[in-house]
């Protein structure tokens, strides 16, 4: 398959499948992954892909990341599929699902918000009131949220 000329199979780790083609780096930054863990990353963009027509894919080596970890990227990569790979073999895999709270990660939309006051250290917080499509409420002011609108 082409993609595997580009980067090889890993022994460990976790592989972030069907990711959006052009995504890859909005992923990387919502998980707070900078580059400065000293594991190895390979990051492929615009790969062909069967059923997304093209992909971004990460491969981040030694590292298995849960489904409280990545859930998040569902904001941004509603497709990704999450592989955990032992011994160069797929050991497990999901799918990410919007996640039933989200604390910290985005601004609420309404600029009146408590958690948009300069110097209040209110830790923005969303719960998910609908999953198809995802909808969230500000636990602050109410205000409702689709994910594009977190992003
Ligand atoms: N992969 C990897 N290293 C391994 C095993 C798998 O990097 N040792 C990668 C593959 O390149 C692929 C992803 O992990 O991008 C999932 O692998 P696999 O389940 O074997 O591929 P598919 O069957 O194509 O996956 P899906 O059905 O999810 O499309
Ligand atoms: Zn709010």
């Amino acid at each position: 398959m082409s993609r595997e000329l580009i980067v090889s199979k890993i022994k460990s780790g976790t592989v972030i499948d069907h990711i959006p083609a052009g995504r890859a780096l909005a992923v990387l930054r919502i998980l707070g992954i900078t580059g400065k863990e000293g594991v190895r990353i390979a990051l492929v963009m615009n790969v062909e892909s069967k059923k997304l027509g093209k992909k971004d894919i990460i491969k981040i080596e030694d590292r298995e990341l849960t489904p409280e970890e990545v859930n998040i990227i569902s904001a941004v990569a509603p497709t990704a599929t999450i592989n955990i790979i032992e011994d160069f073999r797929v050991v497990k895999k999901f799918k990410v699902t919007p996640p039933e709270v989200i604390r910290g990660k985005f601004k609420c939309r309404n600029p009146t918000c408590i958690t948009n006051a300069p110097r209040e250290p209110v830790e923005p917080t969303f719960y998910l009131v609908r999953r198809e499509p995802p909808l969230f409420i500000c636990a602050y002011c109410g205000r409702y949220h689709e994910l594009s609108d977190l992003i």
